[in-house]
């Protein structure tokens, strides 16, 4: 590994992999504009933009995840950089997935959508997943680092209960898809099994947080 560390790392490149992560990030929302201004979303385009979006949060997520036990790897150590614009990414996507709902789909009734919240079980446990999500985006900046100190490691510790609901809201909404939600879900079980076992030793030895696992 150590050897492709000056090629790939963000030293290495001068931040090229940083503008890559930015233009990978956002190309699915590109496409999305382009395929909407084309009129290629086929016969429902209101639920296209909602597969594609929870879709693409569900993949930033599980990448976000991937960062900390990525870095834990020879060489590997500045993946850990990523996860916070990543984690960023994830959100602003999932904002747009809520925002496709709410506003395209029930035109921002509010009666209706409340209603339907609550009946609609994988709604009511995708928001529960948004929701999880929002207190680790507001405090992502380095005000908030400084403010929470070890708390705010503990905090972000929220985005694996978001990935749990996610799956949930993934395996919920369509009975028929099986395959996806399980692989997702082994992925996020892997990466969480990872984390915990470096709590535990951490715990274990009663040591303070090392640099490549200060976030989730
Ligand atoms: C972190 C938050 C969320 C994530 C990661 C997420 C992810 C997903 C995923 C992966 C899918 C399936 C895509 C596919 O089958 O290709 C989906 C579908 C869907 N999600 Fe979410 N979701 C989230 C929050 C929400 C919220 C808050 C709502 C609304 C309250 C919502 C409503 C829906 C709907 C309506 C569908 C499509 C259902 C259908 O038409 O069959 N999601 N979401």
């Amino acid at each position: 590994m150590f050897p492709l560390s000056p090629i790939l790392s963000p030293k290495g490149q001068g931040g090229g992999l940083r503008i890559l992560t930015h233009v990978l990030a956002l190309s699915p929302l590109a496409v999305l504009a382009w395929d909407f201004a084309r009129g290629d979303l086929g016969a429902n385009p209101i639920r296209e933009v909602q597969f594609r979006t929870g879709k693409y949060t569900l993949v930033l997520l599980v990448l976000t995840l991937s960062c900390t036990p990525l870095s834990m790897l020879p060489g590997l150590k500045w993946v850990a950089r990523f996860r916070r614009s990543l984690g960023l990414y994830a959100f602003a996507y999932a904002g747009l997935h809520f925002l496709n709902f709410i506003g395209l789909d029930y035109g921002f009734n509010l009666r209706l959508l409340r209603e339907d919240i609550f009946e609609k079980r994988y709604a009511f446990v995708g928001l529960a997943a948004f929701l999880s999500l929002l207190p680790l985006a507001v405090t992502s900046g380095s005000g908030w680092a400084r403010r929470l100190g070890k708390k705010r490691e503990q905090l972000h510790r929220l985005i694996y209960l978001a990935a749990i609901l996610t799956i949930v809201h993934f395996a919920w909404q369509d009975k028929a898809k099986t395959v996806e939600p399980l692989v997702y879900g082994g992925v996020v079980a892997g990466l969480l099994l990872v984390r915990v076992v470096g709590w535990v030793r951490r715990a274990a030895r009663g040591t303070g947080s090392q640099t490549s696992s200060k976030e989730p």
